[in-house]
């Protein structure tokens, strides 16, 4: 337990870091990259590039030691890093790791402000912290472990089948090498994916959502093939649609993540996507068709035209079994035949207007999607009255704040 003492330096000292909060995760991450270069097989590069991670990382410490006599109040949070860790196989071992480097860097930015005093509360809060995580990890690699055809760390999977989706979205199927089972997942649930590039010295770690239902004898992830023009070329995904062919083996984590649909709500079910973020939802949407036919859904994707949606077909003949479903697209620019899809509801954005027509007091509403997609939805939805608990989201990378 920490003493009251050191709870009021961490509390009063919490303002002074926020300010410097992405400078000190800066230089954090620098040092800690110098002195364990091992680490760099760990994290994902373009997002330190960003400056993403930084901002999550020092956002979480900052928020941990604000409730720092009260963690339970960010539980939430933390189990859903958590996750995030467990599906990069992140360890016991690299929290004093992450700790010494961690304390270095605010000594190394406040400079003489950081007396021996702030520094020695600053390592026994950040103790604290780090046993919060390492306990619930611990307990979520044994349930990976321990389920039917789990295992722990990574594991290597043969790509049996390899689907164009659309233009840009190609789905790989994956089944164990070992000739092992397939472990059930909750759908919404994603697996972290390690792959090694040809004359690059580090390994690449990207998470998948699982786009097709629980219960089959392979994985199915769909991947967007990263091709911005204004910035490099995405590393991980351009390598899978390009290099990866059937056969070939890849190296991946047991399923993860805590944005996944409550199968036994009667509630209706709200899925708005935008492109490649359609992903968590094709497993939930078809695990309601299996499981609860009759569940109210409506399913709007949200794309730039034709070409680049993927799973139309499937979408579509979900109707069949789904009693209660409702299938809009949303184009940007549509050619004449999008324009003629059964399905198509506007050109344009999923905009407020759209939404009020749709929204329902008791729905659930799940959003997925580029960050400027998901903050119109998450801004329009709260406007037209809808509780933030009824909102479900998942983001492509690092949380950030909407
Ligand atoms: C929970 C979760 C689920 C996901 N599910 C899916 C899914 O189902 N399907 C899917 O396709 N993706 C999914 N993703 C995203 C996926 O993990 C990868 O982020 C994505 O495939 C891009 O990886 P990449 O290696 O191709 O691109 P990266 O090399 O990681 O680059 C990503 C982006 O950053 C830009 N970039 C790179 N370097 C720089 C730089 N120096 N400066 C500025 N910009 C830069 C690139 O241009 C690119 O647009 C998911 C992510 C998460 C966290
Ligand atoms: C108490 C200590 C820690 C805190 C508060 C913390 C916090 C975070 C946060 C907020 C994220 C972003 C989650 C998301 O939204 O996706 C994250 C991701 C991550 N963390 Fe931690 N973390 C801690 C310790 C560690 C340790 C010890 C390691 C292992 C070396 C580690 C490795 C990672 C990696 C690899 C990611 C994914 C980031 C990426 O995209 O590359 N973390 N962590």
């Amino acid at each position: 337990m920490l003493s009251q003492k050191t709870i009021d330096i961490i509390k009063s000292t919490v303002p002074v870091l926020e300010v410097h909060g992405t400078t000190i995760t800066t230089v954090f991450y620098k040092n800690l990259f110098e002195a364990h270069p091992e680490l760099l097989n760990v994290f994902n590069h373009a997002n330190q590039k960003k400056g993403r991670q930084q901002t999550a990382l020092a956002n979480t410490v900052l928020a941990a030691a604000k409730y720092i006599d009260q963690l339970e109040t960010i539980l939430p949070a933390v189990k859903q890093i958590a996750q995030k860790h467990r599906s990069l196989a992140v360890k016991a071992e690299h929290y004093p790791i992450v700790g010494e480097h961690l304390l270095g860097a605010i000594k190394e930015v406040l400079q003489d402000s950081a007396t021996e005093e702030i520094l020695q509360a600053w390592g026994e809060a950040y103790g604290v912290i780090a046993d919060v995580f390492i306990s619930i990890e611990k307990e979520m690699y044994d349930e990976a472990s321990n389920q039917v055809g789990g295992w722990s760390d990574f594991k290597r999977f043969t790509v049996v089948e390899k689907v164009r989706e659309s233009d840009v979205i190609t789905s790989f199927y994956l089944k164990p090498s070992d000739g092992d089972k397939v472990p059930a997942f909750l759908p919404g649930q994603y697996i972290t994916v390690r792959i090694e590039i040809p004359g690059e010295s580090y390994l690449f770690n990207r998470q998948y959502s699982l786009s097709d239902v629980p219960g089959k004898d392979y994985f199915r992830i769909s991947v967007k093939k990263e091709k911005p023009g204004t910035s490099p070329d995405g590393r991980v995904s351009n390598y899978l649609h390009e290099s990866i062919q059937m056969g070939d083996s890849i190296d991946v984590t047991a399923p993860a993540g805590d944005f996944t649909i409550d199968l036994d709500k009667r509630t209706p079910a709200v899925f708005l996507s935008g492109g490649v973020g359609i992903t968590p939802f094709m497993s939930m949407v078809h695990a309601l068709a299996e499981q609860t036919p009759e569940r109210d859904v409506q399913f709007i994707h949200a794309t730039d035209n034709g070409h680049l949606q993927p799973f139309r077909m499937e979408l579509t003949e979900l109707g069949h079994k789904l009693t209660n479903y409702q299938l809009s697209f949303v184009f940007k620019n549509p050619s004449e035949d999008d324009k003629n899809l059964p399905n198509f509801a506007k050109q344009g954005y999923v905009d407020k207007e759209l939404l009020s027509s749709i929204v329902k007091p008791e729905a659930d509403y799940y959003v997925c999607g580029p960050v400027p997609f998901m903050k119109a939805i998450i801004t329009y939805l709260k406007e037209l009255g809808v509780d933030t608990d009824k909102i479900h989201y998942e983001f492509f990378g690092p949380a950030m704040a909407l």
